[in-house]
């Protein structure tokens, strides 16, 4: 059987293969020498894709939209449902609807979780979920383990460290899941402070893929057998009480006098964006952080890979 992601949705990184991931990550390659020789060509002329994000975005909203112009293709850019007639009480199921009518594929981000699969189910054109509330993000899990495979190029038994707020981030839920799957991890460290540890059913699907699990609270010592080290922010958005998030939000503060412990081939990763000095800026410039190069011209590849993958046969 050939494999293919032609006309898929892309909701959860559970409907992926490990074939298919590797079918993406061979095209995000190509993507990338195609944007280096000639910064892009044609090949999705005549496809449109509509992003409706009902959510803040910097990243993966411009690098879609990027990936889509790179190869040719057309773009509804809706950053922020605000001047859509969702403001007259316009249906979700209904937007999703009409989109669909004009555009080859849907990109949606939104606050609620399960909201891209309910569009799946409406859309008749393909969905990729750009992040749902807590749910998940699973092209920035893509782009992570790219970024991961292509710097330790044959590594199986990674020592990997998520930290931060594990309950709450859709890339962690992703990311731990997609890298279980790929069996290039050893053992995870799960540093979190005690109310923002990782969900119990993530943790459940990656001890089914055979991955050991440490959860600490002391990033210091996690930090030091580490391939990588991949920080997030607290999600200010997800807390009720705020004076809780000012409690948390700077509780893990990457300095470059930690980093000096650490493994010499190591990566230091983030979604972005660094919203509580997680990261210091001095991080920034140790040969070991990829989070504004690596990471961000991966996401670009990765898109434009998806794009063409789920839209030309
Ligand atoms: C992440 C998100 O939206 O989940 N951002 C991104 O897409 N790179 C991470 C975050 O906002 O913390």
């Amino acid at each position: 059987m050939t494999i293919s992601l032609y006309q898929k949705d892309l909701v959860s990184v559970d409907s992926l293969s490990v074939g298919e991931i590797d079918l993406v990550f061979e095209e995000a390659k190509e993507m990338e020498k195609l944007v280096k020789e000639k910064g892009g060509d044609d090949r999705l002329s005549g496809k449109i894709l509509a992003a409706l994000f009902f959510e803040p975005s910097t990243r993966t909203f411009s690098s879609f939209i990027t990936a889509m112009q790179r190869l040719g293709g057309g773009i509804i850019p809706m950053n922020g449902m605000k001047n859509t007639s969702i403001d007259k009480g316009e249906s979700f199921e209904h937007t999703v609807k009409v989109f669909s009518n004009y555009a080859d594929i849907l990109v949606i981000r939104h606050p609620e979780f399960g909201m891209p699969r309910i569009a799946s189910e409406y859309a008749g054109v393909p969905v990729i979920n750009a992040g749902d509330g807590i749910g998940e993000h699973p092209t920035q899990a893509l782009l992570d383990v790219y970024t991961i495979t292509d710097h330790f190029k044959s590594s199986k038994d990674l020592v990997v460290t998520l930290v931060g707020d594990l309950k709450n981030g859709r890339t962690v839920h992703s990311l731990s899941k997609l890298i279980a799957k790929m069996g290039i991890v050893g053992k995870f460290n799960f540093v979190s402070p005690p109310v923002l540890t990782m969900p119990v059913d993530i943790k459940k699907s990656i001890v089914a893929q055979k991955a050991q699990i440490i959860e600490t609270e002391s990033m210091e010592s996690a930090i030091l057998g580490s391939d990588v080290i991949y920080m997030t922010r607290v999600q200010k958005e997800r807390f009720e009480d705020q004076k809780e998030y000012d409690r948390l939000k700077s509780y893990y503060q990457l300095t470059q006098q930690m980093l000096s412990k650490t493994k010499k081939d190591a990566l230091v990763m983030h979604p972005l964006p660094i919203a509580a000095g997680e990261i210091n800026h001095q991080v920034d410039n140790d040969p070991r952080s990829v989070y504004l190069t690596k990471q961000l011209r991966n996401g670009l590849s990765v898109r434009m890979a998806l794009l063409h993958l789920i839209l030309n046969k």
